[in-house]
């Protein structure tokens, strides 16, 4: 069957009309997993899923993350709503492609806004994929064979007052290291870049930093980016392996939230690391 598409952009996101039916018998998952690797991000619109039709829907794509709250995961940064989010969520307000700190990152995640706020909370999605492609020769020569070490704590530089439980939490997770440049079984490469990475093998500390930020401002221009205005109700999915996303802070007071599932990957940010492992 072939779904009906708009382009949001031209590199990255379109629209999906469908209808619940469709996405729960699974007809049409094959084609939204081609889909949303190739577009990046898939927005549906209007179909109002509760939590049960979600997941329905979400394992016609593949295998569930169970998460320690179950397979629907509330995003929130109400300290009301789930202390334990609150204490995570403004990690998300920077670039990052998600779980960095495993070998093996989930492929899908898909959010379903269930509240909105009304200031701040829009949804923005790189293209990893094209952002390296269209980087300039030189560059690619020199980031090819680029180790980079990825930290937990790294990833909250950014955000002012952390507490020293937050920070501890932080710097228990173990460093990884992964390839700069992803090298895809379907032949295509990307960038593993994320507001985690902050070291580079070899590297003087405060070049590695430059380097890599260089990288993110490369791969966050206009024409590799995507921003989503949730209304309520939309339904958007993105493929964690080709792109980094982030939100636009919203307050504590706002009663955003999205419930999100995640379809478990199956590709390794470094398939000879870890097939040797
Ligand atoms: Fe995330």
């Amino acid at each position: 069957m072939a779904l009906k598409t708009i382009d949001l952009t031209p590199c990255i996101g379109s629209m999906v009309e469908t209808d619940v039916a469709t996405l729960v018998s699974g007809a049409a998952s094959a084609e939204i997993c081609e889909l949303v690797q190739s577009r990046g991000v898939l927005v549906i619109r209007g179909l109002d899923m509760d939590d049960e039709t979600q997941l329905a829907f979400t394992r016609t794509l593949g295998p569930v993350l169970d998460e320690k709250s179950g397979e629907v995961y509330k995003v929130t940064y109400d300290p009301r709503e789930s202390p334990q989010l609150y204490f995570y969520t403004p990690g998300n307000f920077f670039w990052h492609i998600d779980r960095t700190d495993s070998q093996m990152p989930p492929f899908i995640s898909m959010l379903n806004a269930r509240r909105l706020s009304d200031t701040g909370g829009d949804t923005s999605f790189a293209n990893t994929y094209a952002a390296y492609e269209e980087l300039p020769e030189a560059d690619k020569a020199l980031i090819e064979d680029l180790q980079v070490v990825h930290k937990v704590e790294a990833s909250y530089r950014f955000v002012p007052n952390l507490s020293d439980e937050q920070i501890a939490a932080f710097r228990a997770h173990e460093p990884k290291v992964h390839p700069l440049v992803w090298r895809h079984r379907n032949g295509r490469k990307s960038l593993i870049t994320s507001t985690s990475g902050i070291e580079v093998i070899g590297m003087a500390a405060a070049e590695a930093e430059a380097l890599l930020q260089r990288m993110i401002d490369w791969a966050t221009q206009p024409q590799f980016v995507y921003r989503h205005r949730w209304q309520l109700g939309d339904i958007v999915m993105w493929d964690n392996t080709g792109t980094m996303h982030k939100a636009e802070p919203y307050g504590e007071e706002s009663g955003r939230l999205l419930h999100r599932t995640t379809v478990l990957g199956d590709e390794p940010f470094d398939p000879e690391r870890t097939l040797a492992a």
